[in-house]
């Protein structure tokens, strides 16, 4: 299913987000996911945060995390809402990151490179990513594997672009990255608020121990019925 071209454009970006901002900011389990896989000493960096909500509750578990996204509106926003975070976002264009060379531990997105059908892009936008991280890459994604809910964005997306993304099968992505299994570790992720991780998220649970039960990587018992696809990409 081909991605909607109006996504690549920050207007429509700042546009959606006077519609989205505050709605996105109570789902979290992103951030919980990402919690799992953290260490208090990392710096981190999330690209295309869009509503901040990940990096704000980050922060708010203890962890030094920045965000960035290239809608100027969205990061207006989230220096509004999240006022003692202001200093840690900012306006960025992942790619064109080229001044902040290794400056971060870690750097992550979630639902980005679902904006890209040129492979070519994604590639551009990796390599750009690993020259400003020290540690490891979390790159999540919509989930090729689960045909429900990828049936679900094909009806949505006839009334709204929001749902015209791409959805990745692990194979293709190690393609467009050029990476074989053993280079990275995959964990399925997102059982709509219903099942195991995601009870986690629904209890306040953020112990790491907790979550590490569910996320163990390159688990593939729930790949059909996950949401995402969280890959980590060591450098
Ligand atoms: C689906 S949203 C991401 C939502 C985000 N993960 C969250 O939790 O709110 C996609 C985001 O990508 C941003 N974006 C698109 N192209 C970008 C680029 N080249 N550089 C930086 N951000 C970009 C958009 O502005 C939008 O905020």
């Amino acid at each position: 299913m081909a991605v909607d071209n109006q996504l690549l454009i920050p207007d429509v970006w700042d546009d959606k987000w006077n519609e989205l901002f505050l709605a996105y900011q109570s789902d979290l389990r992103h951030a919980y996911y990402l919690n799992a896989l953290l260490d208090s000493k990392y710096t981190i960096l999330e690209l295309a945060a869009g509503s901040f909500r990940d990096m704000a509750f980050l922060n708010q578990l203890g962890y030094d995390c920045h965000g960035c996204d290239f809608s100027f509106n969205s990061v207006i926003k989230a220096q509004n809402h999240f006022s003692h975070l202001s200093k840690k976002i900012f306006h960025a264009d992942a790619e064109r990151l080229e001044s902040f060379n290794k400056t971060y531990d870690v750097t992550y997105h979630n639902g980005f490179w679902v904006l890209f059908d040129d492979d070519n892009k994604i590639y551009d936008l990796y390599t750009v990513q690993k020259k400003i991280t020290n540690k490891f890459l979390i790159i999540t994604v919509h989930n090729g594997h689960n045909k429900e809910f990828k049936n679900y964005f094909l009806e949505k997306r006839k009334f709204d672009n929001l749902y015209a993304i791409r959805f990745f099968e692990i194979e293709e992505m190690l393609k467009i990255l050029n990476l074989t299994y053993s280079e990275v570790s995959i964990y399925p992720v997102g059982k709509g608020k219903k099942a195991n991780e995601d009870l986690l998220f629904i209890e306040g649970n953020t112990n790491k121990t907790a979550m590490s039960h569910y996320l163990r990587a390159n688990n593939f018992n729930y790949l059909e019925s996950s949401e995402r696809l969280m890959f980590q990409i060591f450098v």
